[in-house]
Order: C-alpha cells, then structure tokens, then sequence
C-alpha cells in the first residue's frame, strides 16, 4: 500500500528498561539514530547495544539530524522534557502518563501548536490488531449500542522484577497513572470522551521492599493510592467500572468487557497489541473473533504514526490530545478519591480513526 516512505530520525531520550522495546521495533516510518540519557554511561551501553550514538541530552536537542524525540523518562520528567523538546524545535512521542498535572501537560500541547511541531504519546496498545478488532466489531453494531463496561487491572506492584520500582509509588505512579492508561486510552478510542467520574481508594502497604535486581532489600516509602475503584461515565451515556491494584496477589483473571444491547463484547489486556477477542449475542456462545488481516503492531506504532502524520499531515491517532483527556480522567478520578465527589472532566477529544485494513506489518498510512 502507497509509495515508499522516508524514515523520521528518532533520538531517544531516556535509556531504562523500556527503551530496548523501541530500539527493536521496525516500522519504515522512522529509524532511531541516537540516544541519550542523564546517565551517560546507560546511553552509552544501550547504544553500543543497538549500532546507534550516544549524545549526551542538551546535544541530541540541538542534532540537526534528528526530526522526532522519543521521550522515554520517568513520569516526573516527562512534562519538563518534552516541552525543551518542543522548544527545540522537535517533534515530540512519549511514553505515558502525558505529564503529572493538567497546567504541564496543557502547556506542552500549547508548546506544540506554538512551536508548530507534533506531540504524540503512549499508549498505542489501541492501535493493535486486538483493539482496532474490537474497533470494528463496535463499529458495525455487533453488540448494538454500548451501554456499560467494566475491566479490572490488578496485580502485586512491579517491586519484584523492575531494576528501580521506585518511581511506582511516588507521585505520578501507583497502578492508576502506571496502568489507567492502557485502559482509559483503549476505552476513549472504542467509546469516545469521559463526561465524569466518580472513585475510592486506599493505600493497603505504606512500605514496599524491593526484590529484583540491583536493588533487593531496598524500601520505598509509598506516597500514593495503591487499590482504585472508579466509575466513569462517558459522553455517549455508558457507564463504565475500573479497578487498578498493585495490592492483589494472583488474581485469577484481569478483565476488560463492554456491554451492549445487543450482545457483549471481550476485550483483550489493552497493555498487549494482540486478542483474544471474543463476542456473545443471545442465542450463541462466546466465540473468538479472528484479527485476520490486522497486523499485530509493536510498541512504537504510535512513533511510526507521529512519523508518517509530519510528513503527511494528517491528524494523530496516539495524539497529545488524547493522552491529555486520559491524564484529565485520571487526575479527576483522584480528586474524586480526595473530596468524596463526583468530579466533571472539561476536556474532549474525538475518537481518533481506525487504522486502514490491508497495511503490511511495519507499514503506516501515510
Ligand atoms: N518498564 C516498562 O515495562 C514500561 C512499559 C511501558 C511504559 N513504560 C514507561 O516508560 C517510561 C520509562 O520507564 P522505564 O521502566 O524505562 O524507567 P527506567 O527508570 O528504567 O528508565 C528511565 C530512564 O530515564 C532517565 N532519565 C530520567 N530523567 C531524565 C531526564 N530528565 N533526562 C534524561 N534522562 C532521564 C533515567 O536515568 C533512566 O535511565 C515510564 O514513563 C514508564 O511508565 C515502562
């Protein structure tokens, strides 16, 4: 499909554990070239790993060969990061949450406007072939209209396998902001906007101990809600419940369903790009619906769609926008949690687009 593409050149910043993931997916879209980190010695090794160059962070800003910054810091460093980005001139993909409060996250997506460049975000989970089905299967009525929903993210916290956990449990953490948006990004492109949410939660163990690698033994001080229970009410009237934990031990399910007038719909951990996707109308049983000709998709689909949106310019699919009305949602779900209330989400965003049928892997429509 289309004509071949020029790659973007990608400079990541920020070398943890997640940036491996990006620095192996393929998409003709865009090509990483550099990386930097306030660690030199991590950027160093991740590039010496990966056959690209290590700059230290104010250099890759200012690298004329550089079109796109993927901004892969901690939660407390994205907003500050992506705004010298765009400031410098940039297109700007970063991983999730956008920012830890509406007035950073607001100004980064001004600074992009301002700037005339791009701000795309994670997750772009949403864009795999398990969510772009059940995309479709919404779309064409199969469950008739969406009236309710319901998913539940629960699990012990991340202290027994990350290098440095941390940074879950401090301000801009816990398994809301960590994991809400896998949910909320998901629902938002199935269901469309959040009109208001109500919540309660609790913070079951002030104290976490660390039992991965390097640092076991470690404490970390926990400053936020660790079980939330929200109910959010969208703009098209369905009623949807999310509870996300980093307090369950071993769960025997995570689930993710929505309901409708016609026949419910299951849907697959918005945290994978893959099924299963299962569909039951009266009359039937559950049964499985094929992703068929859907590709798969990587983390880094959402890049690849920054990149083919800038030489196009069409809109964003994994777009700031949306990445802002999730970060509002999940803000008003802990204000709800702190006061007691119902709280209203002011922003709106459109559901972005499905993404064509028929792309080859790796492929983006331009
Ligand atoms: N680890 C995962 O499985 C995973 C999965 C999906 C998304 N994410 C998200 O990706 C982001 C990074 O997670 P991670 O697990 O890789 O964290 P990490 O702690 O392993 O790595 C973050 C890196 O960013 C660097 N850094 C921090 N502030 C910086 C700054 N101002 N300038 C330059 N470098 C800076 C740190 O030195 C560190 O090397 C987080 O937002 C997280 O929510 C992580």
């Amino acid at each position: 499909m289309g004509e071949p593409v020029t790659p973007l050149r990608v400079g990541i910043i920020g070398c943890g554990a997640i940036s491996g993931r990006y620095l192996s997916a393929s998409y003709d879209a865009y090509q990483v070239v550099a990386c930097a980190d306030l660690d030199m010695a991590r950027a160093e090794s991740v590039a010496a790993s990966h056959g690209v160059k290590a700059l230290p962070v104010a250099e890759l800003l200012e690298d004329p060969a550089i079109d796109v910054v993927c901004n892969l810091t901690n939660p407390g460093a994205h907003g500050e990061v992506t705004q010298a980005v765009l400031n410098a001139g940039r297109h700007v993909y970063q991983e999730k949450p956008l920012a830890l409060d509406r007035q950073s996250g607001a100004a980064n997506l001004e600074a992009a406007s301002r700037n005339g460049r791009l701000l795309g975000s994670a997750p772009d989970t949403f864009l795999g072939a398990g969510l772009q089905l059940c995309r479709h299967l919404i779309d064409d009525g199969v469950i008739g209209e969406p009236i309710a929903g319901s998913a539940s993210m629960l699990c012990h916290g991340h202290e027994s396998w990350h290098p440095d956990p941390a940074f879950y449990y401090r301000k801009g953490g816990g398994p809301l902001l960590d994991m809400g948006p896998y949910y909320l990004t998901a629902l938002v492109a199935l269901l469309g906007p959040v009109a208001a949410v109500s919540a309660i939660a609790r913070t079951t163990f002030p104290e976490r101990v660390v039992s991965s690698a390097p640092r076991a033994g470690e404490r970390i001080a926990v400053e936020v809600p660790t079980h939330v229970g929200a109910l959010v009410e969208l703009v098209s009237g369905a009623i949807f419940s999310l509870v996300t934990s980093f307090d369950v031990w071993h769960p025997r399910s995570s689930m993710f369903e929505i309901y409708g007038t016609e026949g419910s719909l299951s849907v697959p951990d918005p945290n994978t790009f893959a099924g299963p996707v299962r569909v039951f109308t009266p009359g039937s049983q559950w049964s499985e619906h094929p992703t068929g000709d859907l590709p798969v998709q990587q983390r880094g689909v959402g890049m690849a769609d920054l990149a083919a949106a800038a030489t196009s310019g069409r809109p964003l699919r994994a777009s700031g926008a949306l990445a802002y009305h999730v970060l509002d949602v999940m803000l008003g779900v802990i204000e709800a949690v702190e006061t007691g209330r119902r709280v209203e989400i002011n922003s709106r965003v459109d559901r972005p687009s499905p993404l064509p049928v028929g792309l080859r892997p790796g492929e983006m429509d331009p």
